[in-house]
């Protein structure tokens, strides 16, 4: 398919693992992508990868400056901005591990993750909206997460910021959407990128509550955030779409009743 031939795209976290298979999937689909990442190393191989319509680019979603500049950049560069995918979050385990509960989580964790996820989407809408509405209109794709969905016994600041990043894609798209510009999120559950397959008895566990017969791959991200990019979804705007193997589509207890019918116990529940 060749849905995105000529258009011009963001990805912010780039060089991670869904913002790579996505700028992959775009490059398929025809795009020039812009792989905008703290770490331009990262970003430099993953374009180094992706060949000519891959374009590392240093980018900070937690400094405006630096998010300015990188937009500003990319549509002095290719005269135009199709596609914002604000992908970017604070995702180093080292930090997830201290975002905890309202009485434990250290304050400078809440800060940067309120930053970086919720922050630097808006600044990146802010500096991106001007060029894209100069073509007419665009898609804006905001990287959600079951985890602003749902209450968890962790991540109470990550959990909180995705919730205020679907809230977001609402008001962006009820804002601009006259003008041409759909917005629309993506809530992952566990996708297996590198860093979730250092994780594997969360993956299990995890499992235990997807209903697909596999955990989420980078790929079905990508796949999706390529139709919510292309002009066919164009009546598709201020959504989230969950793409999770179902793990919010039933009821909580769903994996204890397997259990329990496994255990004879199916004439009773
Ligand atoms: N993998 C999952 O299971 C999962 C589930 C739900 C939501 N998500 C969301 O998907 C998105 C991508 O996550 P991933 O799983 O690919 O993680 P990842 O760690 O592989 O990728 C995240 C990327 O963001 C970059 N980044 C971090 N802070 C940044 C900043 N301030 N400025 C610019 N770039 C920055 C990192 O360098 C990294 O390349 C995130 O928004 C994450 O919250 C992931």
């Amino acid at each position: 398919m060749n849905r995105l031939k000529d258009k011009v795209a963001i990805i912010t976290g780039g060089a991670g693992g869904i913002g790579s298979a996505t700028a992959e999937r775009f490059i398929a689909e025809g795009a020039t992508v812009i792989i905008a990442d703290l770490f331009e190393d990262r970003a430099k191989e993953v374009a180094a990868r992706l060949g000519p319509q891959a374009v590392p680019m240093f980018f900070d979603a937690g400094d405006d400056d630096s998010v300015k500049a990188a937009i500003d950049e990319t549509a002095k560069r290719f005269g135009r901005l199709d596609i914002l995918f604000n992908n970017a979050a604070v995702t180093d385990v080292r930090v997830q591990a201290m975002d905890t509960t309202p009485t434990d989580i250290p304050l400078d964790v809440w800060d940067k993750t309120m930053e970086v996820n919720v922050r630097g989407v808006m600044i990146g809408c802010r500096f991106a909206i001007p060029h894209i509405l100069k073509q007419g209109g665009g898609s804006i794709i905001n990287t959600a997460s079951d985890s602003g969905l749902a209450g968890d016994n962790v991540r109470l600041a990550y959990g909180t910021s995705k919730a205020a990043v679907i809230a977001m894609t609402k008001y962006v798209a009820v804002q601009y959407g006259r003008q041409g510009i759909r917005c629309n999120a993506i809530a992952p559950g566990v996708i297996m990128t590198a860093q979730m397959k250092k994780l594997p008895v969360l993956a299990e566990a995890i499992f235990r509550h997807v209903v697909t017969p596999r955990l989420g791959l980078p790929e079905d991200i990508a796949a999706l955030a390529a139709f919510l990019a292309a002009d066919e979804s164009a009546y598709i705007t201020g959504q989230t779409i969950c793409c999770d193997g179902g793990h919010l589509a039933h009821q909580p207890q769903l994996a204890d009743m397997i259990d329990l019918e496994a255990k004879g116990a199916g004439d009773h529940v």
